[in-house]
């Protein structure tokens, strides 16, 4: 008999993208040995999906389901995509929005209507999950409400939890009062040793608390979060759960990412041919982004969330200095209106070596992967990070703060044993960034072959999903016994 797994999330690829944790669960159960397990997704379905998606998905069923005093209209819509089968929660009183998510207030409601739905909807769509996985703190009340108000009866009895954090930043939290009229739970449940968190409802608590594993996107964030810095307040509660807290490195959908074979790319090449054909790559950026043209010329690139998180107010600081190098930047993404306006500023002042696209485009970013020689992510924190590995698979070399998954995916450079994939520094510290990047310059004018060897090793990395599938395999088995 196959074993089940349901993945319940807020975002995953290609229906509905915000941040690494849509790719993540949009690329790992394709992943998994399909002899053995049947792993299913559900989300939400919000209306800001594409129309693309929208139009495919075939109706199942609904009903009406009490969320505390409310009672609400319950749609389950279905789409088989690539293997996988994909289950759609519908409600559009909760899924309207432009975005997935809006102010947090309304984002618990809906998130904590979400994990109840995914619940109620498993003995009408008939699948019981031996292990349902979570993401993030939006699923957190299901691991809860899975020990309450799900425990009677054969059906639900049995199924395990597991909560997987990609980043412990968002935690779902609003006043106690507020979470528990959402919720629909007990006063047992809003002391500190559960949901509750100093005056406030935590959803990820719940989650974390009462799941039968917690897992992390990296070893080293794994580490990390049972220390006060990186703790985000929960550090006490990981260190008790250390026993049942581990950590796996997300992989990389190596199809998609592939610079050999990506359609979305100006010229492919390969570990034999990237030395003249990333150059290619470079060029026709250049021309399209109305850069200087000049194929010799260093160009990094930054692509992700404009936010604190991803080291910004380390470039905010001496990026004027950095500009006055000899290289190129290309940004893209959006966020934090002040980043956003700082790159607008640079693009302005610099326009002939210094590109800011403060949007998102899938496209966009392939083609910077492509094209760059080096990419720029200094993170203050980081549970994974995808970016640095699509760096990888396409020779361009990554300039990170070691961090979680980026101390756990890039190795630094060291220039006397020729070893390495790139470059890092440990301080979150400007200066100490800055003299990384002028280091990774000297590298790339001074001692090209060297640059071009790394260049190699890097595309030469396995962060396929292929190890880290197997790992949650084996946690699937172990807890399924
Ligand atoms: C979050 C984290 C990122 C991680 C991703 C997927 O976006 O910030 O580091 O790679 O989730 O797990």
């Amino acid at each position: 008999m196959k074993k089940k797994i349901l993945f319940a999330a807020s975002e995953c690829v290609p229906f509905i993208k915000t941040g690494g944790l849509a790719d993540v669960v949009g690329s790992l159960p394709k992943y998994f040995d399909k002899e053995k397990y049947d792993c299913r997704v559900i989300l939400p379905k919000y209306m800001c999906m594409d129309e693309k998606w929208k139009s495919q998905l075939e109706y199942v069923d609904h009903f009406y389901m009490d969320l505390s005093w409310r009672n609400q209209y319950v749609g389950i819509f279905k789409l088989d995509y690539e293997g996988v089968t994909f289950y759609f929660v519908d409600n559009e009183y909760y899924f309207n929005g432009p975005t997935p998510y809006s102010d947090i207030r309304y984002d618990l409601e809906k998130f904590a209507f979400f994990s109840r739905a995914v619940l109620s909807i498993l003995p009408i769509i008939d699948f019981r999950p031996d292990v349902i996985h979570c993401h993030d703190w939006q699923t957190g009340l299901i691991p809860v409400y899975l020990k309450d108000s799900f425990s009677q009866g054969d059906f639900f009895r049995g199924i395990k939890s597991i909560m997987t954090i990609h980043n412990l930043k968002f935690q779902g939290v609003w006043d106690v009062k507020t979470v528990q009229d959402i919720a629909g739970l007990s006063d047992y449940y809003f002391t500190s040793d559960k949901l509750k968190d100093y005056d406030d409802g935590n959803l990820l608590k719940g989650g974390i608390v009462y799941a039968d594993v917690v897992t992390t996107v990296s070893d080293t964030y794994a580490e990390e979060i049972k220390t006060a810095f990186y703790g985000e307040g929960l550090d006490g509660l990981l260190n008790a759960r250390s026993n049942d807290l581990l950590g796996i490195v997300n992989g990389l959908d190596y199809n998609e990412y592939d610079p050999m074979n990506d359609p979305l790319i100006y010229k492919n090449f390969d570990v034999k041919t990237f030395r003249k054909d990333k150059k290619a790559n470079k060029v026709a950026l250049q021309k399209e982004l109305g850069l200087k043209v000049d194929a010799s010329k260093m160009m990094i690139g930054m692509v992700g969330r404009l936010t604190d998180q991803k080291g910004l107010d380390l470039v905010a600081c001496v990026l004027e200095e950095m500009c006055q190098d000899e290289v190129q930047f290309v940004v893209l993404g959006t966020g934090e209106e002040r980043y956003e306006n700082m790159f607008r500023h640079f693009d302005w002042k610099y326009a002939d070596d210094f590109s800011a696209n403060i949007y998102y485009s899938n496209e966009l970013s392939h083609k910077i992967y492509a094209a760059c020689d080096a990419f720029l992510m200094p993170s203050l924190f980081e549970p994974c990070g995808l970016s640095q590995l699509m760096s990888l698979r396409y020779g361009t070399l990554p300039i990170v703060r070691e961090t979680g998954g980026l101390k756990d995916t890039v190795e630094p450079y060291n220039e006397y044993e020729e070893t390495g994939t790139g470059f890092s520094f440990i301080n979150y510290n400007a200066h100490e960034m800055m003299n990384t990047v002028r280091y990774a310059e000297h590298i790339f004018y001074d001692k090209k072959r060297s640059w071009n060897y790394m260049a190699a090793r890097a595309m030469k990395q396995d962060f396929s999903w292929n190890a880290s599938a197997k790992k949650y395999e084996q946690l699937y088995d172990r807890l399924i016994g």
